[in-house]
């Protein structure tokens, strides 16, 4: 197969990243686009001229999936910790005596860009392996300018060198590095004033994160990390009411954030605030599963209110060490909710407005990048029902079938 050539691909199985098509479907691609896609029953044999045709036989087409929110790239890992939790320590416990988050930006400050590349790239690998052709990845293990600028440009090595799209997050604010013990606002100055600047400069981030939380950053000074995002032209989102509830959501959405995630303990005026600004709600079950969290977030809310879900899975050394999108797919049906195409909208379109990029990817539709995955399935719905399987049979970027 000439993959250059213009591509038409025939009798998929479609979900196109916000339904299911009633009829099989044939999909064009030329020059790594969605050129236009159809009804079986309406192809004409003038349409397949100039195009090379692969028959797919009713199996699954799907746009590439997309992971909205991890923490790929980081040194060490919490196995201990893990096991101190099994025991009864809590996150927050850990945290405050210095393990946790602090643990591993020990652990990633000791390490040289190579080596944070060569740990990350078989995490990423996992998530390709799963159907992700787009990820974002986020500092926020260096928590000093020089290791925070060290961990985007792993990740923007990692995008260079896989065939996958990185998108990379500043989070800088993530926790409190122990060389600004009691001065949160002395570090969040640090933030503003030297990394925002130096990662926009540098073009080495798309957008800034904060974690807003009780063991982390207030309100307050979440919203000075915002703006001077904004100022920088860097997009802004948030690690919000992930253990209690702050407002944090809503502030974000008042300063024009894609997307908040966690949100366990969003409440119904922050619900309607993510309304109004249309911010997205981007789901982590991997942490809620790994932490034995029990307060779910607010789906029942987020659907009256229309707010979009993004589902992601948080992949991190702490909280979620889950390098797998698709198992992310049955946990927010199973311990959330979520209906299969809530959830697969998740890792499609709507992981998609979670990064700002829903005219780029994560839907099969007419100008969009070709980036789509093959299952072998014909029903959407199977890819939440099964852990394992369906397998995928094909993983393409941008119009070429790339590595798995
Ligand atoms: O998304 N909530 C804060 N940050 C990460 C956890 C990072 C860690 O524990 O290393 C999260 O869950
Ligand atoms: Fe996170």
């Amino acid at each position: 197969m000439n993959q250059s050539s213009p591509l038409l691909w025939v009798n998929a199985s479609l979900f196109d990243g916000l339904n299911g098509a009633a009829e099989p479907m044939a999909v064009a691609v030329k020059e790594g686009r969605i050129a236009w896609l159809k009804p079986m029953s309406e192809l004409k044999a003038d349409d397949k001229s100039g195009f090379e045709c692969i028959d797919v036989k009713g199996a699954l087409m799907t746009p590439g999936l997309i992971d909205c929110h991890t923490h790929l790239v980081f040194g060490g890992n919490r196995s201990g910790e893990f096991e101190a939790r099994l025991e009864g320590a809590s996150y927050e416990e850990i945290a405050r005596a210095g393990g946790g988050i602090i643990s591993t930006v020990r652990a990633t400050r000791a390490a040289c860009e190579d080596e944070l590349f060569e740990s990350a790239k078989p995490r990423l690998q996992a998530l390709m392996a799963d159907g992700v052709t787009t990820v974002e990845i986020k500092s926020g293990y260096g928590l000093d300018l020089e290791n925070e600028l060290k961990m985007l440009r792993v990740a923007r090595r990692l995008g260079r060198e896989l065939p996958v799209r990185v998108v990379t997050t500043l989070l800088g604010a993530h926790a409190l590095p122990p060389e600004y013990k009691n001065d949160a606002d002395g570090y969040i100055s640090l933030v503003c004033s030297k990394m925002i600047p130096a990662a926009a400069a540098e073009g080495l981030a798309d957008a800034v994160d904060v974690f807003c939380e009780n063991i982390a950053f207030s309100v307050e000074q979440c919203e000075r990390v915002y703006a001077a995002a904004k100022a920088h032209g860097l997009a802004i989102k948030g690690h919000t009411e992930q253990l209690s509830n702050l407002g944090g959501s809503a502030a974000a959405a008042r300063a024009g954030a894609l997307s908040v995630d966690h949100i366990e303990y969003l409440d119904e005026a922050g619900v309607k605030a993510l309304a109004e600004a249309g911010t997205v709600a981007t789901l982590l079950p991997g942490a809620f599963f790994i932490l034995r969290e029990t307060k779910v977030p607010p789906i029942e809310l987020l659907r009256r209110y229309q707010v979009p879900m993004a589902l992601a899975t948080d992949a991190n050394p702490g909280t979620s060490p889950i390098f797998s999108l698709k198992l992310m797919l049955n946990m927010a049906c199973t311990l959330f909710r979520l209906t299969p195409i809530e959830a697969l909208r998740g890792v499609t379109a709507h992981g998609a407005q979670a990064l700002g990029l829903q005219a780029e990817v994560g839907r099969i539709a007419p100008g969009l990048q070709a980036d789509f995955c093959l299952w072998d399935t014909n029903n959407p719905a199977e890819l939440a029902y099964s852990v394992g399987l369906p397998r995928l049979t094909h993983r393409v970027v941008a119009g070429m079938v790339a590595d798995k």
